[in-house]
């Protein structure tokens, strides 16, 4: 869709546009417009863990910019682990990462990537401090809920092998004057 989309959400106020990712903010602040990949892994789907970890980001005050549930394709997760190909885990890896549904979602704000990284907590998550989405509900490495992308290349890389364009809603909120000085 390249045209605008508007649309009434809480009393009215939204406006969603398509494929205009950053054009409410212009050029004041443009690293408000970063986003990242998250993905709620199969474990996480199935222990109902989706809500409190969209809740986590909320409020923290990202937007969500794109969302779906789906059975990832081998294709996809091939492609989304690469470069851990040779690692001896990767085989069970890949069969957990098909073994059920995941949630895919692309988040936007300041700085999104480092913080959502920081949000998740450690990769094995043993040594993932409490507070973290690891560190407060999983004990394994192998069972480690979400993902984030790991820097904003990757997570441009991310973004388009998991959502098309048309996938992402560009959307403005009310409330960045409170969240940034811009
Ligand atoms: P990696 O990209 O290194 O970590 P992260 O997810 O924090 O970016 O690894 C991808 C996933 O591979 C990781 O989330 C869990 C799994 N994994 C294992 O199962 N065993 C391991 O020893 C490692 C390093 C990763």
């Amino acid at each position: 869709m390249s045209f605008i989309l508007r649309g009434l959400l809480s009393g009215g106020r939204a406006v969603y546009r398509a494929r205009a990712p950053c054009l409410h903010y212009g050029s004041v602040a443009p690293d408000i417009c970063e986003r990242t990949l998250v993905a709620v892994k199969p474990d996480g789907v199935q222990r109902r863990l989706v809500g409190e970890i969209i809740k986590r980001f909320e409020k923290r005050g990202f937007k969500l910019v794109g969302m779906k549930l789906l059975q990832a394709p081998e294709g996809i997760l091939s492609e989304h682990y690469h470069d851990l190909q040779k690692k001896p885990f990767y085989p069970a890896l890949i069969h957990y990462m098909a073994s059920g549904p995941v949630v895919a979602m692309v988040w936007e704000g300041h700085n999104v990537v480092k913080s959502s990284r920081l949000m998740v907590g450690e990769t094995d998550s043993s040594q993932a401090k409490p507070g973290t989405v690891r560190g407060d509900f999983s004990v394994h490495i192998s069972r480690n809920v979400i993902h984030a992308s790991d820097s904003v290349e990757v997570a441009e890389k991310e973004i388009g092998l998991w959502f098309h364009r048309a996938e992402l809603v560009s959307w403005e909120t009310n409330d960045h004057i409170d969240l940034y000085q811009v």
